[in-house]
Parts: C-alpha cells; sequence; structure tokens
C-alpha cells in the first residue's frame, strides 16, 4: 500500500494551461480537479503521480482461512465431491446460494461449463440459435458451440459496452430460443429490455453473470433475473479458486437438471438419466472457495464503494467517461473497472498515446477485448463443420457470417475502451483511488504533450 501522500489538489471552474491547448470548447468544460503537481507526463520525463508501489492488493486473495481450508481437505481425504455430502463443494453452494439469494446452487469446474450447463439443460441444442455479446470471455461463444447450438452476435451500446437489446431485436428468428447478456466489468447488462423481449418472443435467458456476483439491478442479484445465471471463479475473478464456476437458480427441477448434467447425466440420486459431460467442481476448488467466501461480500462492498468515488470524479471529465449504467444498477462488483475514451477531447491522441501516459503515471489502465467475436476465426471453423453444415441451411450460415457487421463493439475493443483490472486495485485505500482520479486528470490537463509520445 502507498503511503506517500500525494500532491495538492484544487477546485477549479475555468480552463487550466492544458485545457488551452486541448480541441475541447471552454464553454462545455465542467468543474474539475486539477492535479497542481508536475506538469510534465512521466512519460516525457516528469514525476510519476504513483511514486513506486503499486495500487490495491494482490490477487488473488489469500489468507489463513484459505490456506487451512485447503490443508484440511487434503488431510481429509474427501477430494471429490461424491464423497460427502458435507463436503466443501456441497457446502459452499448452500452458502453461496444464501449470499445471493438464490434458491439453488450447482458447482461447476468453470463459469464456461457453467454456461454450457446452463445450456444443455434449457434444451438448447443442434438447429438452435443464441443471441450473445461479441465482447466478452470466448467462454461465452464456447459454451453455446458445445452444444452444437449457433452463437449469434448482437451489436453492444458502446457507452455500456453491453448487449444492445434493439440489435438483439433484429437477430431473433424462428431458430433462436436464448438470449445470453453478458454483464461485462460486473455491471448489469439492460436486463429491463432482454426481459420485455424474452417475453415478447417466448425467449429463455442465461445471465453470463460470470463477472458479475452480487451485483444488484431493480431490487435483485444479477444472475437470477433471466432463468439462469452463471457464475466465474477463475484466478483473476472477485471469488477465485483458480478455475471454477456455478450455475445459480430459483426453479428447482431446472436446477436439478443442472445438477445432471455436470455429473455426466447421473442424477442426485444415481440415476444415469441423459447426456451430460463431466463438469463437477472438486474439493479442492471448493475449498479455496470456502476459505475465501467469508469476507467476499465486504470485498465487493469496497470495491462498489470505490467504483462509486471514481465514478463521481470521472462523470464531467470529457474524454473518459465511466461505463454508462442502466437505470436500476444499485451495485456493481467491478471485474473491471472501465472508462469510454475519446480522443476528441485529449487533443486528438489516439488511445494508445493515452494508455501510455497514464501507465506512466503508475496506473495500469490498459485496453481489453482485443477484438470482438466476429473478427475471430472461430466463425470461418464453424461455418466449415460439417456437423454445421448438416444442422443449419447453407443460406442460414451464409447470413449468419454476413450478419457479422459490429461496428460499435469495433470502436470499443480498438478506440474506446480503457480499464483497471478491478478485483485486487479497487480494493486500494481512498488516496490510491485519488491517485488514480490524479493520474489521469494529469494527462487530461497536459493532453498537448500527448502528441510527442
Ligand atoms: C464474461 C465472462 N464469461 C465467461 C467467462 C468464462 O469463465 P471461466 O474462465 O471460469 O471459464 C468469463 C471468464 O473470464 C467471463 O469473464
Amino acid at each position: 500500500m502507498i503511503k506517500k501522500k500525494i500532491n495538492r489538489r484544487k477546485f477549479i471552474s475555468t480552463l487550466s494551461a492544458g485545457t488551452a491547448a486541448g480541441a475541447i470548447s471552454p464553454g462545455i468544460l465542467p468543474p474539475f480537479y486539477i492535479n497542481s503537481g508536475s506538469n510534465t507526463l512521466a512519460a516525457m520525463g516528469g514525476t510519476p503521480v504513483v511514486p513506486s508501489a503499486k495500487i490495491g492488493v494482490d490477487w488473488p486473495y489469500i489468507d489463513e482461512n484459505v490456506v487451512n481450508s485447503v490443508v484440511e481437505t487434503t488431510k481429509s481425504g474427501i477430494w471429490s465431491r461424491i464423497q460427502s455430502r458435507n463436503g466443501k463443494v456441497p457446502t459452499f453452494e448452500g452458502v453461496f446460494a444464501e449470499m445471493m439469494n438464490a434458491g439453488y446452487c450447482v458447482a461447476t469446474g468453470s463459469g464456461t461449463q457453467a454456461l454450457s450447463t446452463a445450456v444443455f439443460a434449457l434444451g438448447i441444442g443442434p438447429g438452435d440459435e443464441v443471441i450473445t455479446s461479441p465482447y466478452s470471455d470466448f467462454g461465452t461463444i464456447s459454451s453455446i458451440l458445445t452444444c452444437r447450438a449457433l452463437p449469434v452476435l448482437a451489436d453492444l451500446d458502446p457507452e455500456s459496452f453491453q448487449l444492445d437489446p434493439k440489435k438483439v431485436e433484429k437477430k431473433i428468428n424462428a431458430n433462436t430460443k436464448a438470449i445470453m447478456p453478458v454483464h461485462i466489468s460486473g455491471l448489469p447488462a439492460n436486463m429491463e429490455e432482454i426481459m420485455e423481449l424474452a417475453e415478447k418472443y417466448n425467449l429463455k435467458v442465461i445471465e453470463d453473470a460470470c463477472q458479475a456476483p452480487f451485483s444488484r439491478y431493480q431490487g435483485q442479484e444479477i444472475g437470477l433475473i433471466g432463468d439462469l445465471g452463471c457464475i466465474s471463479f477463475q484466478a483473476s475473478k472477485a471469488i477465485a479458486c483458480g478455475e471454477g464456476g456455478a450455475v445459480i437458480g430459483n426453479d428447482k427441477e431446472l436446477m436439478e437438471e443442472c445438477y445432471t448434467i455436470q455429473n455426466r447425466g447421473s442424477s442426485r440420486q444415481g440415476k444415469n438419466e441423459t447426456i451430460g459431460p463431466k463438469y463437477r467442481m472438486n474439493e479442492f476448488e471448493g475449498a479455496v472457495l470456502m476459505g475465501q467466501i467469508k469476507g467476499a461480500k465486504e470485498r465487493f462492498y469496497t470495491r462498489d464503494k470505490n467504483a462509486t468515488f471514481l465514478n463521481d470524479q470521472f462523470k464531467d471529465l470529457p474524454g473518459a467517461k465511466p461505463q454508462k449504467q442502466y437505470d436500476g444498477t444499485e451495485s456493481g462488483s467491478y471485474y473491471r473497472y472501465a472508462l469510454s475514451y475519446n480522443q476528441e477531447a485529449f487533443n486528438g491522441a489516439d488511445r494508445s498515446k493515452f494508455l501510455k501516459a497514464v501507465v506512466a503515471e503508475g496506473i495500469p489502465l490498459s485496453s481489453y477485448i482485443r477484438n470482438g467475436f466476429h473478427r475471430e476465426p472461430w466463425v470461418d471453423h464453424v461455418l466449415g463443420l460439417k456437423e454445421y453444415q448438416t444442422m443449419y441451411s447453407s443460406e442460414r450460415l451464409m447470413e449468419f457470417k454476413e450478419s457479422m457487421d459490429m461496428p460499435n463493439c469495433d470502436k470499443v475493443t480498438d478506440e474506446t475502451h480503457v480499464s483497471l483490472w478491478g478485483s485486487g486495485i479497487l480494493l486500494g485505500s481512498q488516496e490510491e483511488m485519488q491517485m488514480i482520479v490524479d493520474g489521469v486528470m494529469k494527462v487530461y490537463e497536459n493532453r498537448h504533450q500527448l502528441k510527442d509520445l
């Protein structure tokens, strides 16, 4: 943690020297903090805002509880969830369901496996289409492909980086069975409009809440608004066990089907009933989760509080707007803390120059997903597969290929999205959050220097 005091700030409502050199007209500039320290960007040889130590805490989160829990499991010899009803995995399922206000939880070996379990459980397979976002982890797409359904992409709302329901509606046809919204960065997607579409067209909704445990929207936990919700506990996530995941839901029968599917087709009663992969979480993963779950809600609240502070600070800064939130968003898990960069406001400097300057100030801001899924090789691979050619007409596959125009997603991946990976950073102190603000503000105020980077 950084203890060193940082520069004094003063509140101004007129143009700073840096502003005068910029492209934005003075009239639209709101008051904002000015960093009164070095006016030379660190990337140009000035003093960085964050002097040496990094912001936030190391990730994944490890404490004595985590270590002891794993040792306990090792010594117990209960290494598979089916060895005991009171093992770590079944216990975690109960604890996590309660914390999420969910009726039921089924743990899996990853978030991708949780999503795939949900697709299987809803009976979605060959010939069916699931509409989802081009901007996510590839596990989102993989979960649909492993069920041999077709992942149909719809473009984003560029300000929220979330699936745009209006673009979704255009992709609905007679083969569409479900919508899979992704709550990107851990903030809620536009669930109100997505649920309206689901009702209108009689579609299932699988929430990819892999980044969003505990986030709330319109009085409900994210993941429990649609038919099923899926969480990831991969090493980078807010609750992490290396690789792990969970399906949550309130429909008992459907959740029992999820259990059966991830148990390679065998029900809890031991009947071999259906087709299912073996996606069971093992007890060591359960042990890490049980060791970590105690403080997970508190860490969520800290992240949400710190992100709310950053949102307040950045909301009036031209050129680095906080990720748009939809009405009814109550809290976010902020897997990443994201801003939308506008190069016009930064003297025309492209995103890479802005990032170079901010990183030199000691703030690990980065771009995130390099390519929307429409620009990745799986599209042609799937079109070339005999099984897809058998399941879908050539016209349908051609239409799928030709509907890959995602200009908003391209803008987000190529130009606008910048973010902090939030799991550890947003657990930093108030002083550290202020340094993030100061670093970005310093680059804004001195943006005329960016052209020389
Ligand atoms: C939005 C999203 N969906 C799906 C996944 C897949 O989860 P996992 O890596 O646990 O398989 C992730 C994980 O990165 C994710 O962030």
